[in-house]
């Protein structure tokens, strides 16, 4: 599979940092304290991140190997986080409904395929308590075509996410990626569970 194979080694994605965008909002006061998820946490930078800043934190990931590496990483920065293996798209099976105040996604949602994204979507939403935030950080269509995930429109996150979130912005904004700092396009979404 891909991503088992892309964590052989350094996938593009994996900066050893997290994502900037992300502790904006932390500093920005939007994510605030609460029980927060990271979906398709890969090696877990950002859910350390938020943990670090007090919140209480669970990572989810489809590999196993990505999963160890980042309880690993959180043993040696003395940092508590609950990593669990598992697919996004059957959340239902590990997690309650409604356990969640805030959901973060650094590039998990532009991997979905069309088929995928309904089911993504009600995963994420049920998850979530009523007034839970979602933030989404995907690949946007002002990046150019070619290496990486496919692009995605403004257009297509609100068909995507308005029938079970209220959407509050789509903000042009950045990856760091290891091809540098804000080096590919994106939007980042925050969206209120309805
Ligand atoms: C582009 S990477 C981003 C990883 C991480 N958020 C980061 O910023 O380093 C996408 C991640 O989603 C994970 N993934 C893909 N499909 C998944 C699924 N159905 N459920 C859980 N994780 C998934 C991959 O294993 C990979 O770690």
């Amino acid at each position: 599979m891909y991503w088992d194979e892309a964590y052989k080694g350094t996938p593009p994605w994996d900066v050893g940092h997290p994502q900037p965008a992300f502790q904006a909002l932390i500093k920005g006061g939007e994510i605030k304290p609460g029980r927060d998820l990271d979906i398709g946490c890969g090696r877990g930078e950002n859910a350390i991140m938020l943990a670090m800043s007090g919140f209480e934190v669970t990572g989810i990931d489809l590999i196993e190997d990505a999963i160890s590496d980042a309880k690993a990483k959180a043993i040696e920065r003395h940092v508590k986080v609950s990593f669990v293996a598992g697919d996004v798209l059957q959340m239902d099976r590990l997690f309650m409904e409604g356990e969640f105040d805030i959901v973060i996604d650094a590039g998990l949602f532009h991997v979905m395929t069309d088929d995928e994204r309904p089911v993504f979507v009600r995963q994420v939403h049920r998850v979530l308590k009523a007034g839970g935030k979602y933030f989404m950080l995907c690949f946007s269509d002002k990046e150019p075509e070619g290496y990486g995930p496919r692009r995605v429109s403004k257009a297509e996150i609100e068909r995507t996410f308005t029938p079970l979130f209220n959407i509050i912005y789509i903000k042009d904004a950045a990856f760091d990626s290891r091809l540098g700092p804000g080096s590919r396009k994106a939007y980042l979404l925050s969206a209120i569970r309805s």
